[in-house]
């Protein structure tokens, strides 16, 4: 039995009893925003971050958040204390709340949702053994820097990669690699750059991926911010994913070929070792 606690619309609710209309346009049109905010030690990483992207994202859609960002971290920093989560993640929501099926119904009130999901996110496996993509065309709408709960497409990217046996679809465009289903995707060249593209419309601009640029700062690593094409990523010395849910994460195989000696490379472990000591350090 699922015993977590969840907050919707400002009371604290048994996650399995919190419900929400069934007119609500976050299920009838995915009129609506959500965030992944990873927990470590019982504490939030990259917080500001996240509240900034989720700020941004309800302006797009223009939906007033009904709690300020110091309110959602205290429920965010409540539902850690209740459910007791020492490492996952808090999930948030925000939709333009529930109203007659009508494209231009304007609920009273938006609906805000938030629960926690507990992960092991440093002992993580695939960590160890690196993880396999596929790549696939990007068939998603063109503003993908707004976080919207529309994930038809990553889920449906992210079930034809696992039929082929690897863990994240990389989405492609004109040849060129956006993201990840839900990362962002990044490769090392064979002269040692780390590149990745840079935030536009056309990806959403990943708050792991801030720290994980800080990080190759640290380690003095030249950083290019532009496209790259799979042909590139497929004869990259490293590549490696960033997230909320993975933080960074080696890749080892993109469409059957293996990226370097098919191994973890020094690079990305190193990102994902800073990237966890500057988390842990908060
Ligand atoms: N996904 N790109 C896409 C399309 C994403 O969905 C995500 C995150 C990222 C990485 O962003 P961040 O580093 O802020 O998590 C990039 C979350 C984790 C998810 O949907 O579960």
């Amino acid at each position: 039995m699922d015993a977590r606690i969840a907050w919707l619309n400002g009371e604290y609710v048994p996650l399995a009893e919190a419900k929400v209309s069934a007119q609500d346009r976050g299920f009838l049109f995915a009129d609506g925003i959500y965030e992944v905010t990873a927990v470590l030690d019982g504490r939030l990483v990259e917080s500001p971050a996240h509240l900034s992207r989720l700020r941004r994202s309800a302006a797009a859609l223009d939906i007033a958040l009904p709690i300020d960002g110091a309110e959602i971290e205290a429920v965010e920093r409540e539902l850690i204390a209740r459910n007791g989560l020492r490492e996952g993640g808090i999930y948030l929501q925000l939709t333009r709340g529930a109203g007659e099926r009508d494209f231009l119904s304007e609920p009273d009130h938006p609906t805000l949702l938030l629960f926690t999901q507990a992960r092991d996110v440093v002992a993580n496996p695939a960590a160890e053994s690196g993880v396999a993509v596929m790549t696939m065309p990007d068939i998603r709408w063109k503003r993908r820097d707004i976080k919207s709960v529309m994930l038809l497409a990553q889920v449906l990217a992210k079930r034809a990669a696992r039929e082929a046996g690897a863990q994240e679809a990389w989405l492609v465009e004109e040849g060129y690699v956006t993201e990840g289903a839900s990362s962002t995707a990044l490769i090392v060249t064979q002269g040692g750059t780390l590149v990745t593209r840079p935030n536009s419309d056309a990806i959403l601009p990943g708050c792991t991926r801030i720290g994980a640029l800080a990080a190759a700062e640290k380690m003095g690593l030249p950083i290019a911010e532009r496209l790259f094409t799979v042909e590139e990523a497929l004869a990259a010395r490293e590549a490696m994913l960033t997230s909320a849910s993975n933080f960074v994460l080696p890749i080892v195989r993109i469409d059957g070929h293996p990226i370097g000696d098919g191994h973890p490379g020094p690079i990305a472990r190193e990102l994902r070792r800073l990237y966890i000591e500057a988390a842990r350090a908060g």
